[in-house]
């Protein structure tokens, strides 16, 4: 690690943010580029969050990523935020400008389609099914949408959520209802779980995949664990299958590179890095 005088400093906000990998993921480039700087997890309450902002902006830190639960509270801490971002309704990446100015984006949409395209002979414009409505779901929805997919079937066990998301974001995403789901796998191209289920401590996701087509892509965006039920299954009867820990690491590059003025790439070698503590 080097830290000179000059030394380039971001970090992440969250409440709380042990559980974080956006401290292990950039500490790993920055080793791995020489670069003289850091990368620090930073737990702030909710109360203190537009304070913690401007007084790490003040102390001269390049940017920082925004984690739970702070992600549409930096929405409005912002002077100016992406169309990404405001579509989404949540920041996670912000930087500080020379200006003084706080610019806010939102990369978890970059994240995931990188992941897709990278990891599966995937290409956009067919029928994608969108398991859950929540706040990953909305990066998901927003990608996909400017992918060119024709028709994204948001489907969540609370309908008035799913309902909302198709409302803010408009065509091409349509609702279905959960008790649906099974059915409403037939001719996607694309299938991605956004719910939490499948996550260690959760119940697996309950979806029979007998009505999948056989080429289509399947994706969990959950990543812990790597090898989710869903993405076992999906292997098992042959449909390409995507990880969601690629996700996690793509949606780092842009605020990097902007803290850091390095490019950085995501391998294998990282991969196994960022996981390989609990
Ligand atoms: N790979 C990545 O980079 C990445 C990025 C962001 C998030 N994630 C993962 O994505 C998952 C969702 O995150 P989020 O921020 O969108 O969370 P969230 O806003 O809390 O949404 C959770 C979603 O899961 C659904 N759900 C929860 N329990 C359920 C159950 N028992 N049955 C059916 N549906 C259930 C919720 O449905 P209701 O609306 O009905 O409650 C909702 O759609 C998490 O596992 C998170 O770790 C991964």
């Amino acid at each position: 690690m080097i830290l000179s005088g000059k030394a380039k400093i971001a970090g992440v906000i969250g409440w709380p943010v042990s559980h974080s990998r956006s401290p292990r993921l950039h500490g790993y480039w920055l080793a791995n580029y020489g670069i003289d700087g850091a990368y620090i997890p930073l737990a702030v309450a909710p109360d203190r969050f537009p304070t913690a902002v401007a007084g790490l902006a003040a102390a001269g830190l390049r940017g920082v990523n925004i984690t739970l639960p702070h992600k549409a509270a930096a929405l409005s801490a912002c002077d100016m935020v992406d169309d990404n971002a405001r579509r989404i309704g949540a920041v996670n990446t912000i930087v500080f400008g020379n200006d003084g100015a706080l610019r806010g984006s939102n990369t978890d949409a970059f994240g995931f389609l990188e992941n897709i395209r990278r990891n599966a002979a995937w290409r956009a414009g067919g029928i994608a099914v969108v398991l859950g409505a929540g706040g990953a779901a909305r990066a998901v929805c927003v990608a996909l949408a400017d992918a060119g997919m024709i028709d994204i079937r948001v489907i969540n066990r609370t309908g008035a959520r799913a309902a909302r998301l198709a409302a803010d974001l408009g065509a091409p995403l349509t609702v279905r209802d959960w008790e649906t789901r099974h059915d409403a796998l037939a001719s996607a191209a694309l299938l991605v779980n956004t719910t939490s289920l499948g996550m260690t401590g959760q119940p697996p996701l309950d979806l029979d995949l007998a009505a999948l087509p056989m080429d289509a892509v399947v994706n969990d965006i959950v990543y812990a664990p790597m090898e989710t039920d869903l993405l076992a299954r999906a292997r098992a009867r042959g449909n390409p299958a995507v990880d969601g820990l690629g996700m996690l690491l793509h949606q780092a590059r842009p605020g990097f590179e902007a803290w850091f003025g390095v490019a950085p790439k995501v391998t294998d070698e990282l991969r196994d890095f960022v996981m390989a503590e609990p």
